[in-house]
């Protein structure tokens, strides 16, 4: 099978790696690609949303599956232009009406409402009802969180404090459009106090199987200081996930939401991103997302033994019941290597020197990584991500932690406390 991947960061190598492992695969494109993905295919220059350049570039290539890695091209609709334009051309991923779940917050919102999925209570608010949003958020106690309702880059929540600053906020998004038109609505939540955990589900629209739960590490500095990034480091599968918290999940929120999905005449067909509170042991839903998560991807996907090719050409083809899935029995923990500066501005270009030789327990996947004249160099502020897999979460954290110390570049930055706030769990999985 020729098969086209879109995207360039550890998530898509965490998929060349194990895609290009597969007996089915014969050719795998990569769409931009990084230096880590050039190692498993061919990296290609093309814009993933603009549809008629990709269907161009499949027919050329004869591509036959398509896997989207972030969400851009499934919210724009990838999926429908295809089953229009080409549909002997599968696309692995949910369609434009199921990526509202992460492309709308008040659609997402309606959606666990309609179908009694727990997550904490909201309202909706356009310019239309300002002054309803301001006296909800009077029922509400601080700290009050503020969503942009459309995409905004990860970049969309305010969590703040104090009750007038809140309201003056709610204005701002909405009147002076501070997050563009993805804040012309937004969402006002209770706020939910618990431990975030992430599961993940993989969907044919028929049968569902759930690939593991993993903890994201946002912050910037230890103990969860300082600003927001895309994600410091992970870990999979998360302790406290225990077979009766998993149940909860699976009763109170994956069955529904497939169910609902289903109802509405859209059965999911895809990744499901789920983020979670653990409120006292009752899982509540953040957010939604269409896709992995980053760097979620890096710690899942080398305890998933499965033919990752066939596992993703099986929800374009409901054949999912057919593909043999286990789950290694080790704990993989991830952290990413940045650049100095990140998440603001930092530098680019700077070679980079890799351990000459790896444990086998380890697995490298570039990010922020380009090939310039022969020379790995950093491209990005979020530049390797490094995952071991032990037999305990606190091996696993050192094996990591070692291998992260011999990657050289200078501004060489990760956070050395990934994990540590899970080691007082015990291993109930
Ligand atoms: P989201 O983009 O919806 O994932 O929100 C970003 C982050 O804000 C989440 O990962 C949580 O840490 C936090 N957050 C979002 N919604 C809530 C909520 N209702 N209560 C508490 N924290 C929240
Ligand atoms: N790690 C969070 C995300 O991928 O959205």
């Amino acid at each position: 099978m020729n098969v086209l991947l879109l995207g360039s960061g550890g998530r898509e190598h965490a998929f060349a790696h194990y895609i290009a492992k597969s007996s089915n695969l014969n050719t795998l494109f990569i769409a931009p690609g990084n230096a880590g993905t050039a190692l498993c295919g061919t990296n290609c220059k093309l814009n993933p949303l603009d549809f008629e350049a990709v269907l161009n570039f499949c027919t050329q290539n004869q591509i036959e599956l398509i896997i989207p890695g972030n969400e851009d091209p499934l919210v724009a609709g990838i999926v429908d232009f295809f089953e229009t334009h080409a549909p002997q051309i599968l696309v692995a991923g949910p369609n434009k009406w199921c990526a509202q779940l992460e492309g709308s917050k008040s659609f997402s919102k309606q959606f666990m409402a309609a179908n009694a999925i727990p997550t904490a209570a909201y309202m909706q608010v356009d310019a239309n009802n300002i002054g309803q949003g301001k006296a909800f958020l009077e029922t509400l106690q601080a700290p009050y969180v503020l969503k942009a309702d459309g995409l905004a880059a990860g970049k969309g929540v305010l969590i703040i404090d104090n009750l007038n600053q809140t309201q003056a906020e709610l204005e701002n998004m909405i009147v002076n459009q501070s997050f563009g038109t993805a804040s012309q609505t937004v969402v006002i939540e209770e706020f939910l106090q618990g431990i975030e955990i992430s599961v993940f589900v993989i969907s044919d629209g028929i049968n569902y199987k759930i690939l593991g739960s993993a903890k994201d590490y946002k912050r910037i500095g230890e103990g969860d200081s300082g600003l927001n990034t895309g994600g410091m480091g992970a870990i999979s599968p998360v302790p406290f996930a225990n077979k009766e918290f998993m149940d909860k999940v699976t009763q109170r929120i994956i069955e529904p939401t497939m169910n609902g999905l289903k109802a509405a005449g859209n059965p999911y067909k895809g990744i499901l991103f789920i983020g979670l509170m653990n409120c006292n042991g009752n899982p509540y839903v953040i957010e939604y997302n269409v896709r992995m998560g980053d760097p979620e991807t890096e710690a899942i996907f080398p305890r998933l033994q499965v033919d990752m090719l066939q596992m993703m050409h099986s929800v374009a083809t409901q054949q999912l019941n057919n593909v043999a899935f286990s789950h290694s029995p080790l704990t993989a923990a991830t952290v990413f290597l940045v650049s100095q500066g990140y998440p603001q501005s930092y530098a680019k270009n700077i070679a980079m020197q890799l351990p000459t030789t790896l444990p086998e327990q380890v697995v490298l996947l570039h990010a922020g990584t380009s090939m310039e004249q022969g020379q790995l160099v950093t491209n990005g502020g979020r530049v390797m991500a490094v995952t071991a897999l032990e037999s305990t979460l606190e091996q696993a954290i050192k094996t990591a932690m070692h291998t992260a110390e011999q990657v050289q570049y200078t501004g060489k930055y990760y956070r050395t406390d990934i994990g540590q706030d899970l080691l007082i769990y015990t291993h109930e999985y």
